[in-house]
């Protein structure tokens, strides 16, 4: 299969969910609608909600409901990055290819056009018009799997694991509980919430969280290898941004090609867990090399 195409298609699916999801940018709080659409439609590469469909596609045919669900991860997603470049957080300048939202907005703003996209992720998908007849049980299933990977035990847990790691000699251990947490948790989410729209018998359940949780590793090793490697232009946000704060990442305990190696043995063990699903779990197989072949 050609992952390039197929993650165009499902990407412009996405965005195309979303710009009906959003209030327009004359719909008041007008700035705080222009916040939220400034970051959102950026040009993120909307892997969370591409990994929900993927998922749900390898255990069956998705209805109508997967939009919504796949959109949610990534509205939450958004919300993390903008909070995660704050000042008092990573204190970026460039996301997306663009200025952050409070280099653009103010700070109070951003703060609050985080908070807005985090609560219309849950609002997205507690929505009985938009789920087309999902089961009751089913959707408060997918929301509970929001829930824990967004919050406290999951992506927030991990951002504040990673803040207070700042400058401090962690262990290999503890970077590899960092990242399971700050992007690991969120992954897994969007792995169960895409299966579990679509009925995953529990044995299926179990192998793609088994793959979810390589790929969320694989991700963010990616991410630190890419923070060392990439160039601005190329990723859109600043590089070398790890070494500057003074955190520790996979390239600084292993080296890049050792990081590079982990990666790609993350994504090799990813791929294993799916021996048991046909042909349409083929892109979940490709995203799983994509994602630590990527560039961005
Ligand atoms: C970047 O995520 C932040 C991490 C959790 C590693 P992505 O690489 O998915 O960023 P976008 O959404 O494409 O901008
Ligand atoms: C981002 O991690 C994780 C989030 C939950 C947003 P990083 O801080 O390492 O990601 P980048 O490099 O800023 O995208
Ligand atoms: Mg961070
Ligand atoms: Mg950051």
């Amino acid at each position: 299969m050609d992952i390039a195409s197929y993650l165009d298609r499902k990407r412009e699916e996405v965005d195309r969910f979303l710009d009906t999801a959003v209030p327009s940018v004359q719909t008041a709080p007008a700035t705080l609608h222009e916040s939220m659409r400034y970051s959102l439609f950026a040009g993120g590469k909307r892997i969370r909600p591409i990994l929900a469909i993927a998922s749900a596609e390898a255990v069956g045919k998705p209805t109508k409901a997967i939009l919504p669900i796949a959109s949610s991860l990534e509205l939450i997603h958004t919300y993390s990055l903008i909070h995660d470049d704050l000042p008092a957080m990573d204190n970026d300048d460039y996301r997306r290819g663009k200025l952050t939202n409070h280099k653009v907005f103010g700070e109070a703003m951003a703060i609050l056009a985080g908070d807005a996209l985090l609560t219309l992720a849950f609002d997205l998908c507690s929505r009985a018009d938009l789920l087309d007849n999902l089961d009751p049980i089913r959707q408060v299933q997918v929301i509970h799997e929001l829930a824990l990977g967004a919050g406290n035990l999951g992506m927030v847990g991990g951002q504040v694991l990673d803040i207070q790691a700042e400058n401090k000699d962690i262990d290999l251990a503890t970077l590899q509980t960092i990242h399971t947490h700050k992007t690991g948790m969120l992954i897994r989410a969007a792995v169960r919430m895409g299966a579990i729209a679509s009925s995953a018998t529990p044995a299926q359940l179990k192998q793609l969280t088994a793959y979810a949780e390589d790929v969320g590793l694989a991700f963010q090793i990616a991410d630190d290898v890419l923070n060392v490697t990439g160039t601005r232009e190329e990723l859109g946000k600043n590089a070398n941004t790890d070494a500057q704060r003074g955190k520790k990442t996979y390239p600084s305990f292993c080296g890049v090609e050792g990081a590079r190696t982990l990666a790609d043995q993350c994504a090799d063990r990813a791929i294993s867990r799916l021996e048991t699903f046909d042909a349409k779990a083929d892109p979940l197989r490709e995203l799983a090399r994509y994602i630590t072949a990527r560039r961005n």
